[in-house]
């Protein structure tokens, strides 16, 4: 019957797109003073998850609001230039690299799980990208990459 109810509230909510904050934190607060009574570590974690889930939902609903102000990351608009820079010439085909290429978005797509990876190890860990070099990439170009996942491996 609860679940019920949020459930519509939630339905109602997304519809309307009038959704603030504030409304999934309220809503947060008293579920977990609600599933403290109960008493009932199973009924507990449950609510807990519909409280996360309510966070989430109206988290979701005002980023679609500022999706329009902040592009989606694609391959053309940023990772390609970032590879260009920091993984040629031995990842360039056209610059004489003879390693995998990854001057197309095919192949970077693949591998970004193993080259988000390899960016991220310590410079002295076998398999440390970009190889040879004694420093990581910096954070905001580790992000570059993290971010175009995160968007979805768009191309254009
Ligand atoms: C100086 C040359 C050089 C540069 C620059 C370089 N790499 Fe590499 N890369 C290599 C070599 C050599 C290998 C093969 C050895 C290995 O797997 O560790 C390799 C392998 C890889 C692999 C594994 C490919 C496979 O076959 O599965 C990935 C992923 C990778 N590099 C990512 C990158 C990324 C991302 C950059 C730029 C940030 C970069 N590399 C820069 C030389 C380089």
């Amino acid at each position: 019957m609860f679940v019920k109810l949020l459930n519509g509230y939630i339905t109602k909510q997304r519809t309307r797109k009038e959704t603030d904050l504030m409304t999934g934190y309220v809503a947060f607060v008293f579920l977990v003073i609600f599933s403290f009574q109960t008493n009932n570590m199973k009924k507990y974690f449950i609510l807990l998850g519909v409280a996360f889930g309510v966070i989430i939902l109206s988290n979701c609903s005002s980023a679609k609001k500022t999706a329009a102000a902040i592009p989606k990351s694609t391959y053309t608009s940023g990772v390609s230039t970032v590879i260009m820079n920091n993984c040629s010439p031995c990842h360039i085909p056209a610059n004489g690299g003879k390693k995998k290429p990854y001057d197309n978005f095919a192949n970077v797509k693949t591998d970004i799980d193993e080259i988000i990876r390899r960016i991220e190890l310590e410079p002295t860990v076998k398999g440390f990208m970009p190889f040879k070099k004694t420093a990581k990439l910096s954070d905001s170009t580790i992000a570059v990459f993290k971010k175009w996942k995160e968007d979805g491996l768009l191309e254009n």
